[in-house]
């Protein structure tokens, strides 16, 4: 299939304007690193699944298990705590997560993770962590624990990816409401 009909996609978690200034602002502090290349605040997000090169196809399946896993699993809203500041030394990362990962959390990602095998997408290799990349080319960075920012999560979106000269730039494709309210 030819490059202009494939995307590169992922499921994730879109900030609303108030966790995107905070998590701006953690990226401008840095606490607990250096500076790095911070990531521009529109593209900051937490990502789900990640599913890289995906043709029609693929894109149409991950649509159609994204619909299952927010309406059939029960998988309401939830608040997110984001509560510590990390690093990932591998890929030169510096984050904004969550110590602890509510159990719809889990829930929401294990679900697209199971109805993507069907598409044909291999099950992650690593455990999921909760995270938003707010710099990147980060060397060295000491872990630290901030006043909690609370993410109030209503919705996914599945997410394309596109490089440019200037860095990647993201395009919200779809979104899916989160099932049930909470009672
Ligand atoms: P990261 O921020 O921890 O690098 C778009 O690239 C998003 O998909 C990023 O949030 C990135 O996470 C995530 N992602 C997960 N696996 C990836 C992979 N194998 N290649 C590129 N991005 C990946």
């Amino acid at each position: 299939m030819a490059e202009a009909e494939r995307a590169r996609l992922f499921f994730a978690l879109w900030p609303d304007p108030t966790v995107r200034a905070a998590l701006e602002g953690l990226g401008r502090e840095a606490p607990g690193g250096s500076r790095g290349r911070r990531i521009a605040a529109p593209n900051l997000h937490l990502t789900l699944v990640f599913l890289g090169w995906s043709d029609a196809e693929l894109q149409a399946c991950a649509e159609r298990v994204a619909g299952t896993a927010a309406g059939e699993t029960g998988v309401g809203p939830f608040t997110l705590e984001l509560d510590r500041v990390g690093h990932f030394r591998r890929t030169q990362v510096l984050w904004v997560g969550a110590s602890r990962t509510p159990p719809p959390l889990a829930e929401l990602v294990g679900a697209l993770n199971r109805g993507l095998e069907g598409c044909g997408v291999p099950p992650p290799g690593r455990a999921f962590r909760p995270h938003v990349t707010v710099a990147r080319k980060v060397r060295r960075a000491q872990p630290v624990e901030i006043d909690p920012v609370p993410w109030r999560v209503e919705r996914f979106s599945l997410v394309r990816s596109t490089l440019h000269p200037e860095g990647a730039r993201y395009e919200v494709l779809a979104e899916w409401p989160l099932a049930a309210a909470e009672g």
